[in-house]
């Protein structure tokens, strides 16, 4: 049987995320000892590769592999003969003869796909420039703890369509919740990602005016406007000056709104800091939950979910 790989939202059916996140919930619940350590796990290992800089992702996938009772490496790309040219799909085989997980933060999504065609252990997306899974898993469990089932929520995504809207699109067609994308048509959707979102019949509208967007929303997303690799800074600064999320902006969305964000963040750029620090804002507990709801996607990938 081939691994469980946990590569992007769109993979996988609803059952199974919805499996992921009510585990992440009631092992939210049980703290550091759900699951017990489990003694077969002893032996299992995590092996992180970093193409691009981490903060939660590296700690969170570490402290969350250790309480299921197994073990981390962590490796930067450069250090790794991969940095030199050895091949992914060789990488992952011989990976595959260590450990019994890898997961990988990457400049180009297509060596996630390799890596996952190759191995013969379970290969978890930890982000790349096209998609970021594991953190909206955080932000569905985050928004559940905060307001009501992710299936009828309506979320307004405001700013860049990157790698972390990409993957919200994913899960508004797989869980079946409204996303609003608020963005200027040069940082829109791609095409390929807007005739996805025909072919799946999701229901994710693109309305320029973010103000618009975020009429009546239970949730306001964004992140930063130039992401890692991104190397057209001053003209994303530009376009998007008028998609900052500010005190404006959250006062169209539902009185109750939450608003999320992945962290890291620049105040002033995206998000004002009145809005970021504000009552609204769940973003320290969205970074807690990338530990929650990624202790239980290892637990999927393992099958111990
Ligand atoms: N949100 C997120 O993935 O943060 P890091 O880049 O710090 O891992
Ligand atoms: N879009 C951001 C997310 C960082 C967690 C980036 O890719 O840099």
């Amino acid at each position: 049987m081939s691994p469980r790989h946990f590569i992007d939202i769109d993979q996988l059916d609803h059952t199974d995320l919805r499996n992921i996140i009510d585990s992440a919930k009631k092992m939210k619940q049980q703290g550091r000892n759900f699951p017990r350590p489990d003694e077969r796990r002893i032996h299992d290992t995590l092996i992180m590769i970093f193409e691009k800089a981490s903060t939660r992702t590296r700690v969170s996938f570490d402290v969350a592999m250790r309480q299921l009772g197994g073990q981390t490496i962590v490796l930067n790309s450069n250090d790794m003969q991969l940095g030199r040219g050895e091949t992914v799909s060789d990488t992952a085989q011989v990976l595959s003869r260590y450990a019994e997980l890898i997961m990988m933060r990457t400049t180009s999504h297509d060596s996630i796909l390799e890596l996952a065609r190759h191995a013969t252990i379970p290969v978890v997306n930890g982000l790349s420039n096209l998609s970021h899974p594991c953190q909206i898993m955080a932000d569905i469990l985050t928004f559940e703890e905060k307001k009501f089932s992710i299936e009828k929520a309506k979320v307004a995504w405001i700013g860049d369509v990157n790698n972390v809207a990409k993957s919200w699109v994913h899960a508004a067609a797989r869980f079946g919740f409204d996303l609003r994308l608020g963005c200027p048509r040069e940082y829109g959707p791609s095409n390929e990602l807007t005739d996805w979102i025909k072919r799946e019949n999701a229901s994710v509208a693109w309305i320029e005016d973010p103000r618009q967007a975020a009429e009546d929303v239970d949730c306001v997303v964004t992140d930063v406007f130039v992401s890692m690799g991104d190397s057209d800074a001053d003209r994303r600064n530009k376009v998007l000056a008028n998609y900052i999320v500010d005190a404006d902006l959250m006062a169209n969305a539902d009185s109750d709104a939450i608003f999320m964000h992945c962290l890291p963040a620049q105040r002033g750029s995206e998000v004002a800091a009145d809005v970021i620090d504000g009552p609204q804002s769940v973003v320290f507990d969205e970074a807690e939950n990338r530990l929650h709801a990624q202790k239980s996607i290892l637990a999927w990938c393992l099958e111990m979910i």
